[in-house]
């Protein structure tokens, strides 16, 4: 499959006079998995949507495999998305809305059945192909807009919180599914979660954002051990931070012997 890399270049998006979305910058390589981790109304469904092209971009631009997508339509762009709540079309069977994004692009009857089976042997709903998305568990419903979204064979993957509707157990398996059909598939992935522990356990990298900016992007070790803010500390995990006091003359000069000595010796050290 052909790889494609993600490179944001200071995107800046507007809703009027408001700014959800400000001067971002994020580089995903080709094959990667990255997740945009933070709080709810931070920016990140924004900014995925300006990656798929439902979102226009106000300044900066997004290069997906090195060309500008600036002036590309959505439907243009060649793009799987996975939307929070699914969106499947409720009037179709499961093979007709697998097989949907290739009607779009005018691929010949035959070969859609062929493609949209094979999606769904993939994703395990081969025993589902004519059932109806409400005759389906949500687990189930995930797996299709997963095989519609992949189907098209597009060059990145983008996911919106696909877990949020899911009980935790089914969740743990379904990122467990999910990291192993990335990483078999190789697509570029950029996973959007409010859920620091989903996105440790699925990113090779992470970019915490808040406020419409990106604060740190690391790999998930470096992310959870050095955190760059206390913002960052507190969203990943309260676990691995203490109060502290910093004995460092605003002139740069070393605390002194006695003053270090009796800090460690009040922190019980
Ligand atoms: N169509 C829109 N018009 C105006 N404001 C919007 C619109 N969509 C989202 N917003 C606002 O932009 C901010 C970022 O939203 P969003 O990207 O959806 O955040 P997240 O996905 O991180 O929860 C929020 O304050 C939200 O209310
Ligand atoms: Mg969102």
């Amino acid at each position: 499959m052909k790889q494609a890399g993600i490179d944001i270049e200071n995107l800046s998006v507007r809703y009027g006079n408001y700014v959800p979305v400000r001067s971002l910058s994020l580089a995903v390589k080709p094959g990667e998995f990255v997740s945009l981790l933070g709080p709810s109304g931070c920016g990140k469904t924004t900014t995925l949507r300006s990656i798929a092209g439902f979102s226009d971009i106000a300044e900066g631009d997004i290069r997906i495999g090195g060309a500008s997508v600036r002036n590309v339509p959505a439907n243009k762009r060649n793009i799987g998305m996975v939307y929070q709540d699914y969106a499947l079309f409720p009037h179709m069977t499961v093979e007709k809305n697998i097989g949907f994004g290739l009607r779009m692009r005018g691929v010949s009857g035959n070969e859609i059945s062929e493609r949209a089976r094979a999606a769904a042997d993939q994703l395990r709903l081969t025993d589902f192909l004519d059932r109806f998305p409400s005759q389906l568990s949500g687990g189930q419903q995930q797996r299709v807009a997963l095989a519609r979204a992949l189907v098209v064979r597009p060059d990145v993957l983008l996911l919106d919180e696909p877990m949020a509707a899911l009980d935790k157990q089914l969740r743990s398996e379904m990122q467990f599914e999910l990291k192993a059909l990335q990483k078999s598939v190789g697509i570029t992935t950029v996973f959007v979660t409010h859920d620091q522990e989903e996105a440790l356990s699925l990113s090779d990298r992470i970019a915490v954002m808040n406020d419409g900016k990106i604060l740190q992007v690391d790999d998930p070790e470096t992310l959870y051990h050095y955190p760059a803010t206390r913002f960052v500390a507190e969203f990943v995990g309260t676990a691995n931070l203490f109060k502290g006091h910093r004995y460092e003359s605003p002139d740069g000069k070393k605390p002194d012997r006695a003053r270090r000595t009796g800090h460690f010796r009040s922190a019980g050290t």
